[in-house]
């Protein structure tokens, strides 16, 4: 391998007349890319923060830990940053381990959230003493929000990693995100974080597993004790013994390594004999137990390397990043429409979403497709107030990024093009341009406001569509007004990018022209609150929230006359019809319960959740 790939150096592929750009083998197998799922408190930060340590990014744990104004004065940490070449941001984190290139997707934890949601109040309110976490607080459930951003990330993964708490095992994130994989076959590796304090029995957290997800786990790394008497941990794949040493929370862990046919030497380290036996006990039984590790099954999501450790304490991490190099998935295709720009139906439709064209077969995209493809999964405003700058983060499907070049983009007419001049990725505040990309890659590019989440980017003449990112279904919606017909220009101007953004959802008043009131659809109040407080400090509108009494959305896909026939029949007493973006019609219910039995008594509406 030429160093200069392995360093991200400019690839040797060349721009041809028909500006095709492929992305070279090693630089597809050297990637692998992961997003944590978890609920909050397991140890998503520790972890991450180790992941780095161990990954020879981070000198130091505790960088990532900092927030907000504490985190803006580590400029040594941002020159660092740099100088490694990782980035810490909200969106992704990139770093070299034995010439593999990891990409960490995040997925916002709840402080996270929380501080976005703060930097994005009107500075009236940022004031001193006003702490963040009174945000947070106002409202019973602001989880729902988190779970709907994290989705995105998901999207973006290859693999992901559930990491438990030891002592609580699954919790209602955990479930939630975990929904999310399943749709997605992703590899799932779980590990079971904090050991060092007192736990639930590893076999009652793996049966937990199976019964609750139906997923088998294969243990890899075994816990020898809990709590206080935490040993260590048995590498299932070669029966060495990893004894633990409490040692330095910041630096790394030291480590003694014992085989396990060392009966005497294992025994005298492990200095508890009840503790030995178990572990020979429970070293008879998973071999017996346990189905063997299928990796065909680790890939399809239905077999999950099971992990023991302690983020906190550096225990298990190196060993866990070590298997998950050789384990995971480098970066997978995607499934999209393709057909030759100018053809077709979606030429014609514009405005409406790839995934609408049930009538195009969806075909492979793979990384070594001969043609640059990637989705926007984030996008963001006005990151920096002093430049009102907007980013759409692309995750990079097939072939290589190359700074300048054009694209088509799904929503666009054909044959119109974008430069791709400004790539970036982002080193805390600060911006680093990017040359080169590969699939499995995250990049920032400018987003003039033409890119939203879900749509498709590609180059060359053959236009590829990837499917809709999934999404929550929305539970509360309310009226939003422009309170000031004066600002009716930045009002909407306003809204347009929050919807873009995927900030809230949008659906509207039954109207024949499409322009009836505007409803917004949210999985929670804090949704609503940021869009209300982005409205007035990032455009100058004031504006007005009436709440509607419904929570529930359910698509009617037999179309507008199943559903005008339905109300004529006085079937829909007491249900609200709107209609999305596309005019589809939507009926807005009040309960579960109240949907449920019209779908059962009127199934030729054929309802199915709405969700974007
Ligand atoms: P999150 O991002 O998933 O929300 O979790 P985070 O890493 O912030 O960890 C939550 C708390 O759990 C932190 O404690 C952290 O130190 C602790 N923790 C993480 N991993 C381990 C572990 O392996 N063992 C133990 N015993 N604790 C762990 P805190 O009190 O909130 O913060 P701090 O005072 O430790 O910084």
């Amino acid at each position: 391998l030429p160093s200069s790939a392995i360093d991200g150096g400019m690839a040797s592929t060349t721009s041809t007349a028909d500006e095709s750009y492929v992305a070279p083998s090693y630089e597809i197998d050297r990637r692998r890319n992961l997003a944590i799922i978890s609920h909050p408190d397991s140890g998503k930060t520790t972890m991450t923060e180790k992941l780095l340590l161990y990954g020879g990014a981070l000198q130091q744990a505790g960088a990532v830990r900092m927030k907000g104004e504490q985190r803006a004065t580590q400029s040594d940490f941002m020159e660092m940053e740099k100088a490694r070449g990782i980035s810490i941001s909200a969106t992704v984190m990139t770093f070299d381990y034995n010439n593999l290139r990891i990409n960490i997707l995040d997925t916002p934890g709840h402080q996270d959230f929380s501080e976005d949601t703060y930097r994005n109040l009107p500075s009236n309110i940022r004031r001193p003493g006003y702490h963040h976490s009174h945000v947070f607080h106002v409202y019973d459930d602001p989880n729902r929000e988190m779970n709907h951003i994290s989705t995105r990330a998901l999207a973006a993964a290859d693999n992901a990693v559930m990491l438990l708490d030891a002592a609580k095992g699954l919790e209602p994130q955990t479930r939630k995100l975990f929904e999310v994989c399943r749709m997605r076959s992703l590899p799932l590796f779980t590990f079971v974080n904090k050991m060092d304090r007192p736990a639930m029995s590893p076999y009652e957290i793996m049966d937990q597993i199976e019964q609750e997800f139906g997923l088998a786990t294969y243990p890899i790394l075994w816990p020898i004790g809990d709590g206080d008497r935490f040993k260590g941990v048995l590498d299932r794949t070669n029966d060495v013994v990893h004894l633990f040493d409490r040692g330095d929370r910041q630096g790394k862990a030291e480590v003694e390594q014992i085989h396990m046919d060392d009966r005497e030497t294992l025994k005298s380290s492990i200095g508890d004999d009840e503790l030995f036996e178990k572990l020979l006990e429970d070293q008879e039984l998973l071999s017996e137990l346990i189905s063997p590790l299928d990796m065909g099954r680790v890939m399809s999501g239905e077999q999950s390397p099971l992990f023991f450790g302690s983020a906190m304490t550096n225990f298990g991490v190196q060993l866990f990043l070590d298997k998950f190099c050789d384990m995971g998935t480098k970066p997978s295709g995607r499934l999209a429409k393709r057909n030759e720009e100018g053809k077709g139906k979606r030429s014609k439709q514009q405005g409406s979403n790839a995934n609408d064209d049930d009538d195009e077969a969806d075909e492979m995209i793979s990384p070594d497709h001969r043609e640059f493809s990637g989705f926007v999964f984030k996008t963001q405003a006005n990151l920096d107030p002093k430049h009102r700058d907007r980013l759409a983060y692309i995750r990079i499907v097939s072939g290589a990024f190359q700074k300048g070049m054009k694209v088509g983009h799904s929503r666009s007419k054909p044959g119109k093009k974008y430069n791709l001049a400004q790539a970036q990725t982002l080193f805390g505040s600060d911006r680093e341009s990017v040359e080169v990309a590969y699939p499995g890659d995250v990049i920032g590019i400018n987003n003039p406001g033409n890119f939203a989440i879900g749509d498709t980017l590609f180059s060359g003449n053959e236009k590829i569509a990837f499917p809709g990112i999934p999404s929550f279904s929305p539970e509360i919606f309310a009226y939003i007004r422009n309170r000031d017909m004066d600002k009716y220009k930045s009002y909407q101007k306003g809204i347009d990018q929050l919807l873009a953004e995927g900030a809230v959802q949008a659906l509207r008043q039954r109207n024949d022209d499409g322009g009836g009131p505007l409803i917004l659809a949210a999985v929670g109040q804090l949704q609503f609150e940021v869009v209300q407080a982005r409205l007035k400090s990032e455009y100058g509108v004031d504006s007005d929230l009436e709440p509607i009494g419904y929570n529930l959305a359910r698509w009617a896909d037999a179309g507008w006359d199943a559903v005008d026939k339905a109300d004529a029949d006085g079937k829909l007493f007491g249900i609200m019809i709107v209609q999305d973006r596309w005019r589809r019609p939507v009926l807005l219910f009040r309960n579960d319960w109240k949907a449920a039995s019209v779908a059962e008594d009127e199934k030729y509406l054929m309802l199915k959740p709405w969700s974007k």
